[in-house]
C-alpha cells in the first residue's frame, strides 16, 4: 500500500535553527546533576516507569521499562567518562543477565528495549563479552514470539492468550534492533529475517494510508490475513496515539539503518510529516494523541524526546538533494530546546528529568507525570548534538 506523503504546513521548520553548544553543554549538565542525585538509591533498582507525584519511587528490575535507567549511565559515562556511572553500571548489567536467566517477567517483546539498551550497550561501550553472549540469548528468546504465518512478533502476552494472540503494535519497531545485532554477531540470518519480515508486516498494516499509525493490529495467526487495527493507548482505534507515531519514526529508520532498505526510511520520512503536521504552533510538544493539535488535553513530552531522536537520525541518512533532510534536523532542535525551556524539572521538586509525559490516558496511568524513557530519550537526544555517539539500538 503507498502512503500519503503529506508537505510540511509549519514554515519555522524550514529555518535553520541556531545551534548553541555553550546551552547544549548547560543542559546536559543539568541531566548529569539529576543522575548524580539519583546514583544511591537506584544501584540495585530502577526507576518505574512512571513517576507519582513527580517522584520515582524505586522497584526492581521487573518491568519494561528497566532498562532506560542503565542506558542513561551508559550516556553520562560515554560523555564523561567518569567511573561513578560505571560502578553503578555493572550492578545494573548484572542484574540483567540474572533476570535473561531467571526468566523473570519476560513474556513481552520489550525484551528489545530491555536487552539493547543493557547487554547491547555493554558489549559495545565496555566489550563485555558476556553481555553480548545474554544479547544473543535474550534475542532467542523474543524470536519465540514470532507467528511464522502472520510474519509477526507478538507484542504482549502469553502466544495462546486469545486477547493478545497475532497482536502487533507499533513501539516493536524499536525491538528489532536486538535481532539486526544478534544476526551480525552470529551470523545466523534468522534473526535478521523475522526482524525485516515484521518491519515489513507493520508498514503493510499498522501505517494506513495516510502516514498515521494505529497503535497495534490483529493478524490471524493460522492463515496470516489481517484482521484490524485498535489502540490500547490513543484517544480511539482510528486516532494516531503520538508516542506511536514517535517510535515508528524511529523504528522504521532503525530498520533501514541495519538492512539499507530505502523502503524504511521513506516510511519513517512519511510518519514524521504526519507527526510535524500535528504539532500545537506554541511550543511544538505533541499532546499525547495526534487528534488534539489544541486544547486542554494533556501533552507527551516523551513523545517528543523520541521523535527528536528519531529526525536526528533520519536526518543522517538521506541525501543532501532531499529537501527536507534539514529540516527534520531544525525541527530536533526546535523540539530539544523547547523541552529544556518548560518541560524540565529544574523548578520542581522531583527525581525525574522530563516533566509532563502521558503513560497512558485511557488506562489514567502515569498522566502529567516524569516517564523514565521519556528521561532517557531527552539525554539521548542531547547526547547525539554534542558528540558523534553511537547508537545502542
Ligand atoms: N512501549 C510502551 C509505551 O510506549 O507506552
Amino acid at each position: 500500500m503507498k502512503t500519503i506523503k503529506e508537505g510540511i504546513k509549519q514554515d519555522k521548520f524550514k529555518v535553520k535553527t541556531h545551534v548553541d553548544k555553550n546551552w547544549l553543554d548547560i543542559e546536559i549538565q543539568f541531566v548529569l546533576k539529576k543522575i548524580d542525585e539519583n546514583l544511591e538509591v537506584f544501584k540495585e533498582k530502577v526507576p518505574p516507569a512512571a513517576s507519582k507525584d513527580l517522584m520515582y519511587i524505586p522497584e526492581g528490575n521487573t518491568d519494561w521499562t528497566a532498562s532506560f535507567w542503565i542506558g542513561m549511565l551508559y550516556l553520562a559515562y560515554e560523555y564523561t567518562g567518569e567511573e561513578k556511572y560505571l560502578d553503578v553500571i555493572k550492578v545494573q548489567l548484572e542484574s540483567f543477565k540474572n533476570r535473561l536467566k531467571e526468566n523473570i517477567q519476560l513474556e513481552t517483546h520489550d525484551i528489545g528495549f530491555l536487552y539493547s539498551l543493557s547487554c547491547v550497550a555493554g558489549y559495545e561501550v565496555l566489550g563485555d563479552e558476556t553481555a553480548k553472549e545474554t544479547a544473543i540469548k535474550a534475542a532467542d528468546k523474543l524470536i519465540t514470539r514470532y507467528h511464522k504465518e502472520a510474519k509477526i512478533l507478538q507484542a504482549w502476552g502469553d502466544l495462546s492468550d486469545p486477547e493478545q494472540r497475532g497482536r502487533m503494535i507499533i513501539d516493536c519497531n524499536m525491538n528489532l534492533p536486538l535481532l539486526y545485532f544478534a544476526s551480525k554477531e552470529t551470523g545466523d540470518r534468522k534473526y535478521y529475517d523475522i526482524a525485516v519480515n515484521h518491519a515489513e508486516q507493520a508498514a503493510k498494516y499498522i501505517v494506513r494510508e495516510d502516514s498515521s499509525t494505529y497503535h497495534t493490529y490483529y493478524m490471524d495467526t493460522e492463515t496470516g490475513k489481517p484482521l484490524y487495527g485498535k489502540t490500547a493507548q490513543g484517544y480511539t482505534d482510528q486516532s494516531c496515539w503520538a508516542r506511536g507515531q514517535a517510535w515508528g519514526v524511529y523504528g522504521f529508520v532503525l530498520s533501514y539503518v541495519h538492512t539499507g532498505d530505502r523502503k524504511f526510511l521513506d516510511i519513517s520520512e512519511r510518519l514524521a510529516h504526519y507527526f510535524l503536521n500535528r504539532l500545537p504552533e506554541e511550543d511544538d510538544i505533541c499532546y499525547w494523541d495526534l487528534d488534539f493539535t489544541e486544547g486542554n488535553e494533556e501533552r507527551d513530552s516523551s513523545a517528543a524526546a523520541i521523535i527528536a531522536c528519531g529526525l536526528l537520525e533520519l536526518s543522517k541518512h538521506l541525501p543532501v538533494s532531499n529537501e527536507y533532510r534539514e529540516l527534520y534536523e531544525n525541527a530536533a532542535i526546535k523540539m530539544i530546546k523547547s523541552l529544556a525551556e518548560n518541560y524540565t524539572t529544574k523548578n520542581v521538586h522531583s527525581n525525574g528529568i522530563l516533566l509532563h509525559a502521558v503513560y497512558s490516558k485511557p488506562g489514567d496511568n502515569g498522566v502529567d507525570e516524569c516517564c523514565i524513557w521519556g528521561d532517557y530519550y531527552y539525554f539521548e537526544a542531547l547526547i547525539r548534538t554534542v558528540m558523534s555517539w553511537k547508537m545502542y539500538w
